[in-house]
């Protein structure tokens, strides 16, 4: 690694460049860093990411009694006629491998009584397939990749580095302004937000990890780093970002004032509990034959429908008749924490609402990871691989993220002996122009504008009126926003503000293109599937503009 520095702003420079510290961007740096230096930038802690609250587990075929066709079925079925078979095969077939690799760098997932892994159930799946460490495993993975990070001297943490905008040949210069078809990546511009700098980070390739954009909602089950920075990033870079209108709702956080909508996993109803309206009685098997256990979406608008016809604030879920030594043991997290707000689920049932929870599009990827722009990969929940379809099945993206950053470094270990960055040409950031602003206050309201339109008219269930409406109000606020970066020198605030006005925008025009219902996508003036779009992603770019294509592998 070189480093080039004054006062006013640093130069770095790696073989890999990895923006994103969760389960994607850390095994692809302890894989990357055999091949060359890797250069890490997280934008909060080290292990502030949606990784380190995964509770029910990673899904993969680790028993006898299992197949891969049986975890492929379950994974079409839940994405509703979309995902992209090979990537499923991919992900399913190699899983239990990268599993296995976990284990070799310290995850302790939990066992049964002869030692065996203990493996859990949750909605959509046929049997128990998901490995686990009790209900905090990802808190176990995010730490065990961490100390594995830690030891290795090819890989450099910067925490604390919020990227701002990936560079491209748009850097070079800035008088040429010509869309280019296939733009490459050379790095990123980070923002120091100890020092309130901006530094330049450049390499031969570039690992997008940055996760989820739950934050464009109001209620969501996802931690403050979730606000959709890379998919903005990409698409303004001149990437294609894929079915970002499937956004799934997670059918149960917690229902209470502080608690910041808490997850109870599904793994709670795989263990039995059941859904329960106020006045205790069952509702699910008016909605679907596996009942509690069906496919996330299914359970999700059941519970909006419930709290509708009944004027409810929540349902309740159940698991007062299991042993409360078995609760406790199994789920101690969930335990504890729902007991800080008062609630002793051996003994009460939970209240529980659905939130935003994870995003099934993203930044559209290939079978290598590689997105349309040349040097730039994207893994995780950032990234749109296909495998989700239109519904992602519960568990499987953790082992997506793994499946999908051992692909990215496979490629990237070729990729770079080919690569070399201009790095005298990429000039420093600019803040020409710009201003300490004085007047927050004129966007000061626009985070939760954006977040309770969204959940009001984008969120469970939508109709054209809705998005409509919605369209108009954000591409307003969007259009303010942008104004107002550019004469404001940056921060933190106002970039992640620009990117979730950015992302809401993307999920809008993506639910307003697919006339019909499918999966997590539903609207009340399209109420059936239509098989005319079977197959059919929605794929946005920012000079070519929104289409539906049959779904990949996409060759750029
Ligand atoms: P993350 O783990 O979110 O990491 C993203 C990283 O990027 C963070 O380090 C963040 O700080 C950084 N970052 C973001 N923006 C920037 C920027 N501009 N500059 C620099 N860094 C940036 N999935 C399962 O398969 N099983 C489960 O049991 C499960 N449970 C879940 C429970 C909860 C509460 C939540 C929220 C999600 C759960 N999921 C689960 C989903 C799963 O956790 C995520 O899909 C997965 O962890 C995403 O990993 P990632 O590496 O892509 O992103
Ligand atoms: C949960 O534990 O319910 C979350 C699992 C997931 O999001 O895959």
């Amino acid at each position: 690694m070189e480093i080039h520095g004054e006062k006013e702003t640093m130069l770095y420079q790696s073989d890999f460049l990895v923006i994103g510290s969760g389960i994607a961007g850390l095994t692809f740096a302890l894989k990357a860093a055999k091949h060359g230096t890797v250069n890490l930038i997280t934008k909060k802690e080290r292990a502030d990411s949606n990784t380190n609250y995964a509770q029910g587990g990673i899904a993969s075929v680790m028993s006898q009694n299992d197949s891969f066709d049986d975890h492929i079925r379950d994974t079409l079925i839940c994405g509703v006629g979309i995902c992209h078979k090979d990537a499923v095969r991919q992900i399913v077939e190699t899983g239990p491998e990268r599993i296995k690799e976990l284990m070799k760098w310290g995850v302790e997932f939990s066992r049964d009584e002869k030692g065996q892994l203990d493996l859990g159930r949750e909605g959509g799946h046929s049997c128990n397939r998901i490995v686990h460490a009790k209900d905090l495993t990802g808190h176990e993975v995010e730490l065990s990749l961490l100390n594995a990070v830690k030891t290795n001297p090819d890989i450099s943490v910067f925490e604390e580095h919020t990227a701002i905008e990936l560079i491209t040949e748009h850097h070079l210069d800035k008088t040429v302004q010509k869309v280019i078809k296939s733009p490459h990546c050379w790095g990123t511009y980070a923002l120091d937000t100890t020092q309130n700098r901006v530094d330049r980070f450049l390499a031969k390739a570039v690992l997008l990890a940055t996760g989820s954009i739950g934050h464009v909602y109001l209620h969501t089950t996802n931690p403050d780093i979730a606000t959709g920075d890379g998919v903005a990033m990409a698409y303004r870079a001149g990437a294609w970002v894929g079915n970002m209108e499937f956004m799934q709702f997670h059918p149960t956080s917690l229902f209470h004032p502080q608690a910041n909508s808490f997850l109870i996993s599904e793994a709670v109803r795989g263990f039995g509990a059941i859904l329960r309206t106020r006045d205790g009685e069952t509702f699910m098997e008016n909605y679907h034959e596996m009942k509690d256990l069906a496919p996330r979406d299914i359970v999700a608008r059941a519970i909006d429908a419930e709290l509708k016809k009944r004027g409810d604030d929540c349902v309740y879920l159940d698991v007062t008749h299991s042993p409360a030594d078995r609760v406790i043991e199994r789920f101690p997290n969930i335990y504890n924490t729902c007991l800080q707000y008062g609630i002793d689920c051996t003994k009460e049932m939970i209240p529980v609402v659905p939130a935003a929870h994870y995003a099934c599009g993203g930044v559209a990827t290939d079978m290598h990871s590689r997105t349309s722009i040349v040097g730039l990969y994207a893994a995780g929940e950032v990234a749109f691989t296909g495998v989700h379809g239109a519904n992602r099945l519960a568990s499987n993206s953790l082992l997506e993220a793994l499946v999908f950053a051992h692909l990215a470094n496979l490629n990237a270990a070729e990729f770079i002996k080919h690569v070399s960055v201009p790095a005298d040409k990429i000039p420093e950031w600019s803040e020409e122009g710009t201003l300490n602003s004085e007047e927050w206050v004129l966007i000061s309201h626009d985070r939760q504008e954006i977040q309770r339109l969204m959940w009001d008219y984008v969120g469970i269930v939508r109709s054209d009126l809705r998005l409509s409406r919605a369209e108009r109000r954000i591409r307003l606020i969007a259009d303010e926003i942008e104004d107002f970066y550019k004469r404001t020198r940056v921060n933190e605030e106002l970039l992640e503000l620009r990117n979730l006005a950015c992302v809401a925008t993307l999920i809008i025009d993506s639910a307003r293109f697919r006339k019909e219902s499918r999966g997590l996508h539903f609207t009340t003036d399209y109420p059936e599937r239509d098989d005319r779009f079977w197959g059919h992603d929605t794929l946005i770019h920012q000079h070519f503009g929104i289409q539906m294509c049959l779904p990949g592998p996409f060759e750029w």
